[in-house]
């Protein structure tokens, strides 16, 4: 769900762009976080948590937290309240603490 009108803001008119999440397309806008159009398209739970597999979704928003870790493109932990969402970009649910790519390379 998106706010389009408000009593008080004006939302500036923003390219849309397609991100998959889990595989499946999710309409986003130009520099949004991915959390944010995550959010829009109903998906709550971002990753589970590394311990006891607990769902984690938003809490701070601002990058400070970790609650919010995906895997984005094939590269675990990024912090998807502050990371901007790309063209045709691939966000997955973390689990757990996510594994690194190796040096010099995105895992395929
Ligand atoms: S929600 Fe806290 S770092 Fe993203």
């Amino acid at each position: 769900m998106r706010i389009k009108d408000h009593p008080i803001l004006t939302f500036p008119e923003r390219k849309k762009v397609t991100i998959y999440y889990e595989g499946k397309p999710i309409d986003a806008y130009e520099g949004e976080p991915i959390a944010a159009a995550l959010h829009a398209a109903g998906v709550r739970v971002l990753r589970l948590s590394a311990e006891m597999h607990r769902p984690r979704g938003f809490f701070c928003a601002i990058g400070n937290c970790s609650s919010c870790l995906m895997e984005v493109d094939g590269i675990p932990n990024v912090r998807v309240c502050v990371e901007k969402v790309r063209d045709g970009m691939r966000v997955t649910q973390q689990k757990g603490k996510g594994v690194l790519p190796p040096v010099g390379g995105v895992k395929k």
